[in-house]
């Protein structure tokens, strides 16, 4: 399973890019306000540090201004992925900006019917936000399960990019189900490490260590 981190502060994704976590970066207009950067100068710097895809959206809803931004958006390196809505409108732009050779991502999936649409117009990646769902007492990991099945079915190439991942249950059922990439943020990706039996056993551990005298250094 591919991590990407969802987030636009350069410090922490430099954190776990030097322990080899960071497969990617996706940011959001929300991420953006979040760290008070100019776009362009936040993505590029992002996009220097990682090597691979770097997710920034546009904000237009009309398909030629998605269109004209996407490819603006794509210029600021090659490891850019220009995230689109799901809207008619999003499809009709991520058709285009595949077709250019620019990596898409189609943002704010919901439902089954509209991933099959963005796998048919050539998206690179399919992001489904889970916690969203779960927001409203519907099950984000089913959506993330029917996708996986449906693109089985007909081996689509698009991968299911689990988004909107809140908990370390939301990353565990992602990797478990086999979504390809699963976007989160760091303080989520640094949660995974914990277990409390680790630290219990941890702490006798070097409790007995103590009572023998000894020292390794
Ligand atoms: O990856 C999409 C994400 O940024 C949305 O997350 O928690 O605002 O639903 P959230």
């Amino acid at each position: 399973m591919k991590f990407f981190v969802d987030t636009a502060d350069v410090d922490a994704i430099a954190e776990l890019n030097d322990l080899g976590m960071v497969d990617g970066v996706t940011t959001n207009p929300s991420l953006i306000l979040k760290s008070g950067r100019d776009i362009l100068e936040v993505t590029k710097e992002i996009a220097d540090m990682v090597s691979g895809p770097v997710s920034a959206e546009v904000v237009a809803l009309k398909a030629d201004e998605m269109i004209a931004e996407g490819r603006k958006l794509a210029q600021i390196a090659d490891n850019i992925a220009v995230k689109v809505p799901l809207t008619w409108d999003g499809l009709k732009a991520c058709n285009v900006l595949t077709n250019d050779g620019h990596m898409v991502n189609v943002t704010l999936c919901f439902s089954g019917n509209q991933a099959l649409l963005a796998a048919k117009a050539g998206a690179t990646f399919i992001s489904p936000f889970i916690g969203r769902l779960d927001d409203i007492n519907l099950d984000g990991m089913q959506l993330i399960a029917d996708i996986r099945q449906i693109y089985d079915n007909y081996d689509f190439e698009t991968e299911i990019l689990a988004a909107s991942i809140r908990s370390v249950n939301h990353a565990f059922e992602a990797a478990r189900i086999g979504s390809d990439v699963m976007t989160a943020p760091p303080d989520v990706i640094k949660k995974m490490a914990q277990h409390p039996l680790t630290d219990k056993g941890l702490d006798a551990f070097l409790k007995d260590w103590e009572k023998t005298g000894q020292k390794i250094l």
